[in-house]
């Protein structure tokens, strides 16, 4: 069965032409559905919201500037197994571990460092469905799944 789930290119990769499209082919060449897509750049407070989860970490405050810094893109992406399958496209986090333990990922290709990494990637359904309705206000999964 289909899955949903929300990449974004974060503004370090989609500030770099070539990382930007290296990445969409990537996402295409992996049989993902690009369901939606759309350029954006979030406000500090829509960065606070979107990581609310993450408040008080050491690396809060740089994550937040970061990801309202500058043009991102966000996908929702469609495949069996579409979660798991982006995560594992993405690789680790952490950078280091990226390239040590997962060569050839998208964060050991073009992460520069732990905030700066490249890409997201929903990590659940839950968070899939929380993820979209905060990138795609008027889109409806289920209504979406109920077409397909
Ligand atoms: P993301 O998948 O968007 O989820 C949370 C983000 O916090 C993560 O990617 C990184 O950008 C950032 N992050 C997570 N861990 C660290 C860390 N140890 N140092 C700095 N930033 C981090």
């Amino acid at each position: 069965a289909l899955q949903l789930t929300l990449a974004v290119i974060k503004p370090d990769a989609v500030a770099h032409p070539l990382i930007l499209e290296a990445l969409h082919q990537k996402i295409l060449k992996n049989k993902f559905i690009i369901v939606r897509s759309k350029d954006l750049i979030w406000r500090r407070q829509d960065s606070e919201r979107f990581y609310a989860e993450h408040k008080g970490r050491f690396f809060y405050q740089r994550l937040v500037e970061f990801m309202s810094s500058g043009p991102m893109r966000a996908y929702i992406l469609a495949r069996e197994n579409a979660i798991s399958q982006w995560r594992e496209l993405m690789g680790p986090t952490k950078v280091f571990r990226a390239r040590y333990i997962a060569p050839g990922t998208i964060r050991a290709l073009y992460g520069l460092t732990d905030t700066r990494n490249t890409t997201h990637g929903s990590d659940s359904v839950e968070s899939a469905q929380r993820e979209i309705a905060f990138f795609f206000p008027e889109f409806s999964v289920e209504e979406w799944m109920e077409q397909t």
